[in-house]
């Protein structure tokens, strides 16, 4: 049986604890809803919980494709198993259609269509605003090195394609999401989460927002929101 050991390290929504085994981390997903690079947070009771299974069941649809992440299993309600991984501090974003922060800095419309998709790097640092960067400033502070980033880049396409079916199965339309990588033992693994706290989802056909944008803007229906969409891709959140 795992152990849980000490808390070791607390994000803006989850917690990550040590355990009995060294190759092994406790992720804990907290009710607590971050926006604005910490500016914005509020208790949204069961978020925790429905953010949990949805990520298992994202992360093991991944690896069932061929994306390997570091997903072990779901252990508590609001808790799961993961491989200890070392991540680098760079956050990769795929884009579909424009929303967010390229809209404001490019001047685009919201919902633009971006073909072929765009990636986009930023640095994960809440005090400077996440800021976008690109390979060389990625190659130049040792971030990671060329390989890293061209195997980051290839997985979080080829995430893209795999998530964009399966929404789209669910009359759902990904329109942006954010990943995190990290290494063991050389190889690189997809890490952190996959929830609708950290991507873009629209019904397809009335176009309404149905992930956190819901919380950034204030819209309401935050939680029951990721309970619809977590429903119509069939994740079991009993
Ligand atoms: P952005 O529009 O703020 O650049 O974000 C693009 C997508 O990536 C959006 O789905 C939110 C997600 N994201 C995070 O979850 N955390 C982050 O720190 C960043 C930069 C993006
Ligand atoms: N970087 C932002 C934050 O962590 C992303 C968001 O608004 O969710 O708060």
């Amino acid at each position: 049986m795992l152990e849980r050991k000490e808390l070791l390290k607390t994000g803006k929504a989850k917690a990550l604890y040590t355990t009995s085994d060294v190759s092994k981390l406790i992720m804990e997903y907290r009710d607590d809803t971050s926006a604005f690079d910490g500016k914005k947070i509020e208790q949204i009771a069961g978020k925790g919980t429905v953010n949990n299974r949805f990520n298992s069941f994202i992360m093991e649809h991944l690896s069932k494709e061929g994306v390997a992440n570091h997903h072990i299993e779901v252990s508590a309600p609001n808790e799961s198993i993961v491989m200890s991984l070392e991540m680098f501090p760079i956050e990769c974003v795929v884009r579909n259609f424009a929303a967010g922060s390229i809209c404001k800095r490019l001047g685009l419309e919201e919902a633009s269509v971006m073909d072929p998709p765009i990636f986009e790097f930023f640095y994960k640092d809440d005090d400077l605003g996440d800021p976008l960067i690109n390979d060389c400033h990625i190659t130049s502070f040792g971030w990671a090195n060329e390989k890293d980033i061209e195997e980051m880049k290839k997985m979080t396409l080829q995430t893209n394609d795999i998530l964009v079916k399966l929404f789209d199965t669910a009359d759902l339309i990904l329109v942006d999401f954010k990943l995190e990588f990290g290494k063991f033992e050389n190889k690189i693994y997809l890490g952190d989460e996959f929830t609708p706290d950290g991507c873009r989802v629209w019904d397809k056909e009335t176009k309404k927002k149905l992930d956190k944008d819901r919380f950034r803007l204030g819209l309401g229906d935050v939680v029951e929101s990721y309970q619809e969409i977590a429903h119509r891709l069939g994740v079991d959140l009993t």
